[in-house]
């Protein structure tokens, strides 16, 4: 009997399989119908303090390799999520709340309001390639990294999980701050800065000209972030970017993930992606005598 059970720290998760931030999870009705397949926890989009629209259209489009997307960070704000997370009947599964705010206050008023809300865990997006004055504008800073985890591990008792950006120059840093501020996991990748121009118009096409990259192209860029990051922290890593199939899973692991999320399979292989991706992974462990999948968390290292 294969165990597919994996810990992120203390909070422990029935199998590694958890849906990225930003994917059809704006409301109960599609986070319940994820958990009633085998994703063991699903991340929310990313909540803010006030509603926003995101970005004009177009804001999202399918290339060749992956996906291109300037959603500008659109939710409902904080007040009016409660509300879904509260529908969400978490007996088959965990939530963990995203946030993203400009600065430590912000980041202290979300991370309570989301524990009231419930969530078993938070992730703190400082990540987004897209939002001016937000995600990634703050999380290439180590200081402010540093400062904003640990004013959220004063606010809160849940879990934290951090989630870093491939569009600096040395990740290991940062995830080391989060690290040093109290983070209990690291979440690597977010999209990729990315463009596409249509030579039709000679104009970018995305309205905010300037987007992030998903789905399968960005793998290998994951993994090679989630490898770095493994032999400079402790703390637990939760692998996303590009996961279609079980040997990607597989591959995260290897690299040193705990855990690993998936957004843009759910595009090409519908929801039932967690189910396909749990059948694959308990064949390919029995097929090479594994029977913990914990037994695989960083063998390349070795
Ligand atoms: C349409 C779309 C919206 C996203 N929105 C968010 C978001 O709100 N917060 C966040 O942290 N990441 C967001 N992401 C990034 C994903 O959570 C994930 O890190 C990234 O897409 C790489 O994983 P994938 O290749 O499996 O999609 C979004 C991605 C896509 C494609």
């Amino acid at each position: 009997m294969v165990s597919l059970t994996t810990c992120i720290n203390n909070l422990e998760l029935k199998n590694p399989f958890i849906l990225a931030s930003g994917i059809m999870d704006e409301d109960a009705g599609s986070m319940k119908r994820i958990l009633q397949e085998d994703a063991a926890a699903v991340v929310t989009k990313s909540i803010g303090l006030h509603e926003r629209n995101g970005h004009s259209n177009p804001t999202f489009l399918e290339l060749e390799h992956g996906l291109l997307n300037a959603m500008g960070l659109p939710n409902p704000g904080i007040d009016s999520y409660g509300s879904e997370i509260k529908k969400i009947n978490n007996d088959n599964g965990k939530i963990i709340g995203s946030i993203f705010g400009s600065n430590v206050e912000e980041f202290e008023i979300l991370s309570e309001k989301m524990q009231n809300y419930g969530v078993n865990a938070l992730e703190l997006n400082l990540s987004c390639p897209h939002a001016k004055g937000y995600g990634l504008e703050i999380g290439q800073d180590p200081e402010e990294i540093n400062k904003i985890v640990r004013a959220v591990k004063q606010s809160v008792s849940i879990p934290i999980f951090v989630k870093l950006s491939p569009n600096v120059n040395d990740i290991c840093m940062l995830a080391k701050a989060a690290e040093q501020g109290g983070a209990d996991a690291i979440v690597a990748i977010n999209t990729v800065k990315a463009m596409k121009i249509d030579i039709e118009t000679k104009r970018p096409i995305l309205a905010n000209k300037i987007g992030g990259y998903s789905g399968k192209a960005i793998k290998p860029i994951g993994i090679r972030n989630v490898y770095e990051i493994f032999e400079a922290i402790k703390i637990p890593i939760i692998g996303v970017g590009g996961i279609t199939k079980g040997e990607d899973v597989i591959e995260y692991i290897m690299a040193g993930a705990s855990a690993v999320q998936v957004g843009s399979g759910i595009y090409y292989n519908g929801i039932q992606i967690f189910t396909q991706l749990k059948e694959q992974v308990i064949k390919w462990m029995t097929q090479n005598n594994y029977q913990n999948i914990k037994e695989l968390i960083g063998v390349a290292h070795k």
